[in-house]
């Protein structure tokens, strides 16, 4: 162990959940709990990471983790700088490596980065001296949604161990559904994974995870509801006949939610599309829906990450 520093978070970067140690999940959920906290008063600055610069590279679209990564540094006090991939020499055919090597001249402290390949983040790390996110990787990882998944789900339940976790939809081409998936297990939650045969790959069995191709069987008694999104833009092919039987067989009703717990939470990473995996009623359900939640504690679980990979910069214990 290096003197001055303790074992709770030690990684250079966040590339995904596999590789974190349940103690360094709850170490990063314990220190956004102290966040959401902040959020909520009038005034929501400090200066931790002043002098420090944070370049957010999104390749792909994003509402929810780009301005709330933008917001997460600017709230702690670095220097935020969102560049559009529109708009750079990315679109005259710079490599995503050159890319990388290039802002990595800037001297950048934090480079967060959002990818349709899965891979190309790991990859990109390894290019540049500063701390890596990975805001989503192809089909691959979304770390950060996985933390605020489970900081809400621990807000709301008092827990992870021990509950009964449904993901349902479109799982083969979720990066969303892999880091719920493998931070839940590591947790100590099950995990059901319920979707058509067609987006059901049934690698995830190895992972630990029951499949379910019916929804009734799938929910009965669970305690969350996680729904998840038809990645239209990933699929090559027709994976699901049309959008109106999909809805019918997997769209979540209020019918298809009595099979869950009664007090069941639900859960959609967003962004959401009403009447094709959720019926928008059930949605707005401000007593069952966490939809919300989810994105406040977006912002307090890149507060964390932000805080806590950039402690070796500041000289700080992690
Ligand atoms: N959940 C999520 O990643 O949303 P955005 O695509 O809006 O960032």
């Amino acid at each position: 162990m290096d003197s001055g520093f303790d074992l709770s978070f030690r990684h250079h970067h966040l590339l995904g959940i596999e590789g974190l140690q349940p103690y360094e999940i709850g170490h990063v959920l314990d220190l956004a709990d102290s966040y959401v906290e902040l959020n909520r008063q009038p005034s929501k600055k400090r200066a931790l990471l002043d002098g420090l610069t944070q370049i957010n590279l999104f390749f792909e679209v994003s509402t929810r983790t780009l301005t709330s990564f933008e917001l997460a540094g600017k709230r702690l006090g670095a220097d935020v700088v969102n560049m559009a991939v529109q708009g750079s020499s990315i679109k005259k055919g710079e490599t995503l490596i050159d890319t990388a090597m290039t802002l990595n001249a800037m001297q950048p402290d934090v480079l967060v980065v959002r990818h349709q390949e899965s891979g190309a983040v790991q990859l990109l790390a390894r290019h540049v001296r500063c701390a890596v996110i990975n805001a989503g990787d192809g089909s691959h990882e979304h770390p950060t949604q996985a933390l605020l998944d489970a900081l809400t789900i621990r807000r709301r339940k008092g827990r992870l161990e021990g509950l009964t976790v449904a993901i349902c939809g479109d799982l083969r081409h979720s990066r969303v559904a892999r880091s719920n998936i493998l931070l839940l297990l590591a947790m100590g939650a099950s995990v059901r994974l319920i979707g058509p045969p067609t987006l059901l790959p049934r690698a995830f069995e190895s992972y630990g995870c029951q499949l379910f191709t019916d929804m009734a069987k799938g929910l009965r008694g669970c305690d969350i509801v996680m729904m998840l999104r038809l990645q239209n833009e990933r699929m090559q092919g027709s994976f699901v006949p049309s959008v109106r039987e999909y809805f019918h067989l997997y769209g979540l009703t209020q019918e298809k939610l009595r099979h869950a717990a009664p007090d069941a939470l639900i859960m959609h990473p967003g962004p959401m599309n009403r009447g094709v995996e959720i019926d928008g009623v059930i949605a707005d359900d401000i007593d069952r829906s966490a939809i919300l939640d989810q994105v406040e504690m977006g912002v307090a679980v890149r507060m964390a990450c932000l805080d806590l990979l950039t402690r070796s910069i500041r000289g700080e214990a992690s």
